[in-house]
């Protein structure tokens, strides 16, 4: 069943979006060549708890920490180690979702270690203006093909692979609320979306192929092929009558916003 959400509703869901942002980018800063990736959900974890809010990932099917921090050709739900020390030219995304007053959020991004080639950073660059393709189709009387066909055409365009074993979702109350968010689709196909709807859209981009497979602890998702991958995602408020209001990008105006154009 999808939940839609009215206006009190979403102003939880905007007071946890907003922390969630703060705690992502406070965790981005500290992003350098020889720290560990356990310092980096050390952090997220404190600053989540010391705002009030909860971990949601922690313990979720026994998932070992409150972030995820996928390494390179580790596609998503890479788990933080004190083993795992950043090396520059490395890529680096960082998952993370919280409740905040029983509402949560969920948002990644994917950011450098140091110094990166060229190709790694048009591969972060794409992933997150497919996302804003997509976001931008979040309208009323839209359906989710329309949001996927444009994921989708930005990501092949620049000659990337869209991961299609893992999705966006339907969020509030729970973490994964239905519909499944494809990343992929055709326009006008698949359900109708209406004003209060609440997603996490979530690309995650390869720099090849799109095929994964699972690593040997049970959680992490890697690109067949060994290939850069890239994640961005933030959860999003589909509005009456304009463009969504996205919950994990506080201050956030489309006018100002370049990565969504509709030239792109
Ligand atoms: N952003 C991820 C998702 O949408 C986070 C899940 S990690 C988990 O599924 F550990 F919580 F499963
Ligand atoms: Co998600």
């Amino acid at each position: 069943m999808i939940t839609v959400k009215n206006s009190e509703q979403i102003a939880c869901m905007r007071r946890a979006g907003a922390l969630l942002y703060e705690v992502l980018q406070a965790v981005a800063r500290e992003v350098k060549p020889g720290v560990t990736t356990a310092s980096l959900d050390r952090l997220a974890e404190a600053m989540i708890r010391d705002h009030g809010a909860i971990p949601s990932f922690l313990g979720y099917d026994g998932y070992p920490a409150s972030l995820c921090t996928s390494v390179d050709s580790c596609v998503i739900h890479g788990i933080p180690s004190e083993g795992q020390i950043l090396r520059g030219g490395s890529i680096l995304s960082l998952d993370c979702g919280l409740i905040l007053d029983g509402w949560q959020a969920d948002s990644a991004l994917t950011v450098p270690v140091g110094e990166i080639p060229l190709a790694a950073r048009r591969l972060i660059e794409t992933t997150e203006r497919a996302f804003f393709a997509g976001a931008r189709k979040a309208l009323n009387g839209n359906t989710l093909g329309d949001i996927g066909s444009a994921v989708q055409s930005v990501a092949e365009s620049a000659g990337y692979g869209v991961i299609r074993d893992y999705t966006g979702h339907g969020i509030g109350r729970d973490m994964h609320e239905e519909p499944s968010v494809y990343n992929f689709g055709l326009p006008g196909h698949g359900q109708r979306l209406c004003a209060g709807m609440t997603l996490a859209i979530e690309p995650m981009i390869s720099q090849d192929d799109w095929h994964t497979d699972e690593g040997n602890d049970g959680w992490a998702v890697l690109t067949r092929d060994g290939a850069l991958s890239a994640h961005y995602e933030h959860t999003i408020a589909i509005t009456e009558d304009g463009l969504p209001e996205i919950l994990t990008l506080p201050g956030h105006h489309w006018e100002e916003d370049t990565h969504g154009a509709d030239s792109l």
